[in-house]
């Protein structure tokens, strides 16, 4: 295990943020994963555990140590010709699997095709997109406990998983390692094309009976033009979390602002889409010197170059401010702010 001192983080966030950590390692087997969790650094000071960096802002340098996870490897743990079980390390690219399972037919995460970072921080906040989250898939993930060095099985309730959400960013915030994540993908797939876009885009290459590439290619042409891509402007994606507000609140709100969007969630509530309340309070492609929000996604918030994480905060909170102003909604930030 090698640990270095005074590392930039700039190339290990989406949001291109330059700041440094004390200490920083690779964990690339499970090895260095036990050797870590008992070494002094790790247990008694300040630690971090990174992956891909596409969900974290920095707002200073880390007085600590920053582990990035690279553990690799996929394999098929089981296959009966209708399901098959999937397990892959935690530092594996999520894309790549996205493609692993694309490759070997198996349905089930092509509608969260190109969604950056890694397997291991996939369930951290449930991803999800078009439709899908991989709550729908998952079978269990392995992690190990920071304090006792013993590793766990977490299975789907144990994971106790909501919208953007796990028991790892609650209850159990910075107390595991996520080491691999296992995934039931199925054969001969039900795809899911419920979310609007794809069923246009299909539509619009003529494609009436879509196979699981096909929803891929569709969901990864949306994103393209949707998101931008972090290799050309820092950004980690949806900044803030959709709100879900009551029905109550909703009609209210729609006797003021008429074409509010919203839709009903598993429980009744409804969840109105943040990007729509933030250009709503005219902050869609408003630029700040080297940080703004982007001009195709409200939601996403952008580093040009040479933004810092503290002013990227500070215009978080100004929207929240505006937004709460204008609808009386509060927006939590999706992303980990460090
Ligand atoms: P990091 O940013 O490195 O870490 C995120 C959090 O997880 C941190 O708190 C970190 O400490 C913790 N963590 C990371 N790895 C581990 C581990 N092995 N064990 C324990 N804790 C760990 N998200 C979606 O859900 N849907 C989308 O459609 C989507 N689109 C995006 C588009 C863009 C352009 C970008 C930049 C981001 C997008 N995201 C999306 C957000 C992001 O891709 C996901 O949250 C992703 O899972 C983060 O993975 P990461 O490896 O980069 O995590
Ligand atoms: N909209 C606006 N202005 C905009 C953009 C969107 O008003 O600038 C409104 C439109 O009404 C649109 C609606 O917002 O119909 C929804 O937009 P979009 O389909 O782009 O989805 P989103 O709600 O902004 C969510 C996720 C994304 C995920 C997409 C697709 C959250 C916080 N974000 O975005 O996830 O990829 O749906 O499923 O739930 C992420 O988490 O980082 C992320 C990118």
């Amino acid at each position: 295990m090698v640990i270095e001192n005074n590392i930039s983080l700039k190339g290990f966030n989406t949001f291109n943020i330059d700041v440094t950590a004390s200490h920083f390692v690779t964990i690339d087997s499970h090895e260095v994963l036990k050797q870590l969790v008992r070494h002094p650094l790790f247990e008694n000071g300040n630690a971090l555990v990174l992956g891909g960096g596409s969900n974290v802002l920095f707002t200073r340098n880390f007085d600590g140590i920053v582990a990035r996870n690279t553990i690799g490897g996929i394999e098929i743990l089981s296959d009966n010709g209708i399901i098959a079980t999937i397990r892959a390390g935690a530092g594996v690219n999520w894309h790549d699997l996205v493609a692993y399972a694309l490759n070997n037919n198996l349905g089930g995460i092509e509608n969260l095709s190109l969604i950056p970072g890694t397997v291991g921080a996939a369930p951290m906040q449930n991803i999800g997109a078009y439709g899908v989250e991989i709550k729908d898939v998952f079978a269990n993930l392995e992690a190990v406990n920071r304090q006792t060095g013993i590793f766990q099985i977490f299975d789907d309730q144990d994971c106790q998983f909501g919208y953007r959400n796990s028991i790892f960013k609650s209850e159990l915030k910075d107390k595991y390692i996520i080491s691999s994540v296992t995934l039931n993908l199925t054969r001969n797939h039900e795809i899911n094309t419920s979310y609007g876009a794809i069923e246009e885009t299909l539509k619009e290459w003529s494609i009436n009976n879509p196979t699981i590439q096909d929803v891929s290619e569709a969901v990864i042409s949306i994103r393209s033009t949707k998101l931008p891509d972090p290799k050309k402007i820092g950004n980690a994606g949806s900044f803030f979390k959709n709100p879900v507000i009551t029905l109550d609140q909703y009609y209210d709100l729609k006797k003021t602002w008429t074409g509010m969007p919203g839709y009903t969630d598993s429980e009744g509530h409804i969840k109105v889409p943040a990007a729509w309340l933030i250009e709503k309070s005219g902050w869609k492609g408003k630029r700040r010197g080297e940080i703004g929000v982007h001009e195709n996604q409200a939601l996403v918030l952008v580093n040009f170059g040479q933004g810092s994480g503290k002013d990227l905060f500070y215009l978080a909170e100004e929207i929240q401010k505006s937004v709460y102003k204008n609808f009386r909604i509060t927006l939590d930030p999706e992303v980990n702010i460090i």
